[in-house]
């Protein structure tokens, strides 16, 4: 949510390395686009809309400078339009600031400045803190001690980065919103995501909340909030920037769906002795079988949570799922309860938020990341990473498959201690899966049923079981990118009450897989919708006669049963993806949303 990005060395260098910075993070937001360009004088170009109407107006006139700060923003205060993109200056231009948070005592700062003479210029909470740092430059004998008394004033949650006129230096702070420094041999960098300077290096440091950092060229210095410096160790990445390409696909989202079984591969490598029965996951050596589990999460990776919660249910570890916003007012977590964050960024608020509410009630934590150095990852008792690689596109897809892949590993590695179980066929399905899905991908028709069902009325997906998360996010992932109603729902609900919107104009994706009377009661529910009129578009591995009562059909290879969902997701990625392709919809970017919303 929003994205920040600043650097300091790179000479003649630095309006280029901030836009390049801004269009890898325009993932994070897409309102509005700012840099400032600081050193001796500050100098600050900013557009409303995508990162391309900022470059278009640098290219008539662009602000000089040896370091400086750049910003894409998700609107929380005011309104998308020039005056409250960021940076924002204080009233002589001379400070720059971009921020990514939330100031809550905005308004009385605000007060309390106006009554001192300021006069603001745009809607944010933000344009307090270049008038707080003015006003503490008037006191304060230097920059660095204005900008540290000015952040003093703060409630909120923020990462900031600031240039102010005639000192050589990028000055940033952090609390609760991420920000990490690329250290390279010439220069350092600064970004809300390591993506924003991935192309510069993949030396990195994480900032902790309270501490602040000054960017010289190559030197840096982080401090605590008293001033007295911190101790940084500098850790290498593992993703290149050819990740963070489209690698000549029209949409990340595409990319990153047909990216699936590399994922995978990489998220079980080394973990899956198939053979054996056995799953090693070395970073959590020191963690003991739970007696229960909650899982908590948002969106896409809450339904990764429910998919979890039945895996770990059916191998004898009791589990629940929660939505991390609800999670404040839900009971607490039983004694000897381990609190399982899933979170693609590690760094959603609200999942932050019921992660530091388990912790205080004394609960053990984990996480599961696709992010190394996030938030959640570093705050919890143990972590566990996904290894999907970068996911630039909005819509969740290979992280999804990740999150479920990861699930199954850790359920089969807490476990393995009980008797009387045999892993080896579903560790087998899990290996067989990146090929499973190689197939689908090369051989699906959701480009031929997007194109017979897109100009449709609604559209609802239905599953039992397993299949119940897959509909839900097969709903999600429609509706995000496609602007078109769609609802998610478990098989057998329809009936008590959404059946009577279905009609020959709603199409109903119906996932079923495997057989047994699960399969055969969503095949029942299938006939009711057929009674209605409604298209019907199986997903299935044909073990049920489901394909009967289904005008289209999508099929996926059979599997374990607990396996087979993943692949009937991809499916319906394929589909809402191809939709949305032909309605012409904005796919890796869609209107109101963001990469990581890192505000509760
Ligand atoms: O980074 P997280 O997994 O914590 O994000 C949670 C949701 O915001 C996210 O899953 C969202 O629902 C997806 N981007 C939708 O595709």
């Amino acid at each position: 949510m929003c994205g920040i990005i600043g650097c300091a060395g790179r000479g003649s260098d630095t309006l280029s390395v901030l836009t390049h910075g801004l269009n890898q993070l325009e993932y994070r937001g897409y309102d509005s686009a700012g840099v400032a360009l600081g050193g001796h004088r500050v100098g600050v170009r900013k557009r409303a809309g995508e990162i391309e109407a900022l470059e278009q107006a640098l290219q008539t006139d662009a602000p000089t400078g040896s370091l400086g700060i750049g910003h894409t923003r998700w609107s929380t205060h005011g309104p998308p339009n020039q005056d409250n993109a960021h940076p924002h200056t204080d009233s002589t231009g001379s400070v720059a600031v971009v921020h990514n948070g939330i100031i809550e005592n905005h308004q009385s700062l605000r007060d309390e400045l106006k009554a001192a003479g300021h006069e603001f210029r745009s809607d944010t909470d933000t344009e307090v803190i270049p008038r707080l740092i003015e006003e503490y430059r008037v006191e304060e004998h230097t920059a660095a001690e204005a900008f540290r008394a000015a952040i003093d004033r703060l409630d909120g949650s923020y990462a900031i980065a600031a240039v102010i006129e005639g000192v050589s230096a990028v000055f940033a702070v952090r609390n609760d919103s991420p920000l990490v420094l690329g250290i390279d041999t010439e220069a350092t960098y600064l970004g809300s995501d390591v993506p924003a300077f991935l192309g510069y290096t993949d030396q990195v440091v994480y900032l902790d909340d309270g501490e602040f950092a000054e960017l010289r060229g190559s030197a840096w210095e982080v401090t605590d909030g008293s001033g007295h410096p911190v101790e940084k160790s500098v850790e290498s990445i593992d993703w290149d920037i050819e990740q963070t390409t489209k690698g000549g696909y029209d949409h990340y989202m595409l990319k990153e769906i047909y990216e699936q079984p590399t994922a995978l591969r990489q998220g079980m490598s080394g973990r899956i002795d198939e053979l054996a029965g056995r799953v090693t996951l070395d970073s959590l050596a020191d963690l003991n079988r739970p007696d229960r589990v909650q899982f908590v999460a948002c969106g896409t990776s809450y339904h990764a949570a429910l998919y979890g919660a039945r895996v770990f249910h059916e191998l004898g570890i009791p589990a629940q799922s929660l939505l991390a916003s609800e999670y404040a007012t839900s009971p607490p977590p039983a004694d000897d309860s381990l609190v399982i964050s899933i979170t693609q960024s590690g760094e959603t608020a609200d999942t932050l938020s019921a992660l530091r509410n388990a912790q205080s009630r004394g609960a053990q934590t984990m996480t599961i990341t696709n992010v190394v150095g996030s938030t959640a990852a570093r705050e919890c008792d143990h972590a566990l990473h996904t290894r999907a690689g970068p996911e630039i596109g909005v819509a969740a897809t290979k992280t999804f498959s990740s999150q479920l892949t990861t699930l199954n590993l850790l359920a089969e590695y807490l476990t393995e201690d009980t008797g009387g179980r045999d892993p080896r066929e579903r560790l087998l399905a899990l290996r067989d899966l990146p090929g499973d899905l190689l197939s689908i991908i090369d051989d699906s028709r959701a480009a031929d049923i997007a194109e017979r069902f897109r100009d449709a009325a609604g559209y609802f997906f239905i599953g039992r079981g397993y299949n119940h998360p897959v509909a839900l996010e097969g709903a999600l992932k429609f509706k995000e990118i496609s602007y078109e109603y769609a609802e998610g729902l478990a098989a057998g609900e329809l009936k008590h009450g959404t059946l009577a919107l279905v009609t020959e104009d709603t199409p109903v994706f119906a996932v079923v897989t495997g057989d047994g009377e699960t399969a055969d009661k969503t095949v029942g529910n299938v006939k009711e919708i057929q009674a209605r009129g409604a298209p019907v578009v199986a997903v299935t591995d044909r073990q049920t006669d489901i394909a009967r009562y289904a005008d289209a059909v999508m099929e996926v290879p059979e599997t374990h049963p607990r396996v087979a969902p993943l692949l009937a997701n991809v499916q319906l990625q394929l589909v809402s993806y191809h939709v949305a392709n032909a309605l012409g919809r904005s796919i890796d970017k869609p209107r109101n949303l963001a990469k990581s919303v890192t505000v509760e």
